[in-house]
């Protein structure tokens, strides 16, 4: 008989960075469709991420809360990993989805850009996997790191979000090995999901691929729910660890 994952997952908590909106939105909500308590991080997004907190607890009363840090701030890291343990007393699953994402061709790059990228997208993922570890370790819970492809496929005038990416990846590996068996630690790397949230100083948002072929085998670009899904599978599949996990459509096979 097939187990009801809401039942199997009841009371477990789901840590989710940057999860106001976007990517980390939709993992939250399938999570919480699955039974997850969810611990919604945000940044900037306060309103966002209230708005989405209300709409889970009007599903499940008190099934999901709003936590405010800047993840370049250590202190504030850990600080993330006390609050959800001082309101839920437990952490089941981290997923590292927070990041900061624009380009940095070469010829620009200077050495706030590396602290701003690499921060987010590698060193606070790894001390919040620290802050994280003895909760982890005494659920024997799970992480999930989302990267991106061009972690290793490199990407044009996109130098430090790239190099901050493939950090991530060996993160997840060398974790994976370091804290196994109690914690599996596993990437998910998509590929073109979501139009960047940035726009240049010219207005013009000129990373959008215009060749639909360029975005991946399938001619269409994936949805943030593809993201999920594949979140959920590396949580349930306690045999995968130190995987990371295309969801791009095939586009990784065109380099
Ligand atoms: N979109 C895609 O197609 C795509 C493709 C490949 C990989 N990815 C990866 O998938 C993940 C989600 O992508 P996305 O496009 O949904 O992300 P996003 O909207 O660009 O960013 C997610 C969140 O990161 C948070 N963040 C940024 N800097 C922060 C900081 N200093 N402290 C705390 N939070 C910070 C922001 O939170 P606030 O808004 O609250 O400030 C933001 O909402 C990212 O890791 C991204 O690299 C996405």
């Amino acid at each position: 008989m097939k187990a009801d994952l809401s039942t199997v997952n009841a009371g477990k908590v789901a840590l989710i960075t940057g999860s106001a909106a976007r990517i980390g939105a939709s993992i939250a909500k399938h999570l919480h469709k699955a039974g997850f308590n969810i611990a919604l991080h945000y940044n900037h997004s306060q309103h966002a991420a209230e708005t989405l907190s209300k709409e889970l607890n009007d599903i499940r009363t008190n099934s999901a809360y709003c936590f405010e840090a800047d993840l370049k701030n250590l202190k504030a890291i850990q600080q993330l990993a006390k609050n959800t343990l001082t309101h839920w007393d437990k952490i089941d699953v981290l997923i590292n989805n927070a990041s900061s994402f624009y380009p940095t061709p070469l010829n620009d790059i200077t050495e706030e850009q590396w602290q701003d990228l690499a921060g987010t997208n590698a060193l606070a993922p790894a001390f919040l996997c620290k802050a994280c570890f003895p909760a982890l370790q005494l659920s024997k819970g799970c992480i999930i790191n989302i990267s991106d492809i061009a972690a290793s496929t490199g990407r044009t005038d996109f130098l430090f979000y790239s190099m901050a990416k493939a950090a991530l990846n060996n993160l997840t590996r060398s974790l994976a090995r370091e804290l196994a068996p109690d914690i599996r630690v596993n990437a998910i790397a998509p590929g073109a999901i979501l139009p960047p949230n940035f726009s240049t100083s010219d207005g013009v948002n000129n990373t959008t691929e215009s060749d639909p072929l360029s975005i991946s085998c399938l001619n269409y670009p994936g949805k943030a729910e593809d993201i999920a899904y594949a979140a959920e599978f590396l949580i349930n599949n306690t045999y995968t660890n130190g995987q990371v996990l295309n969801v791009d459509g095939g586009k990784r096979l065109k380099f």
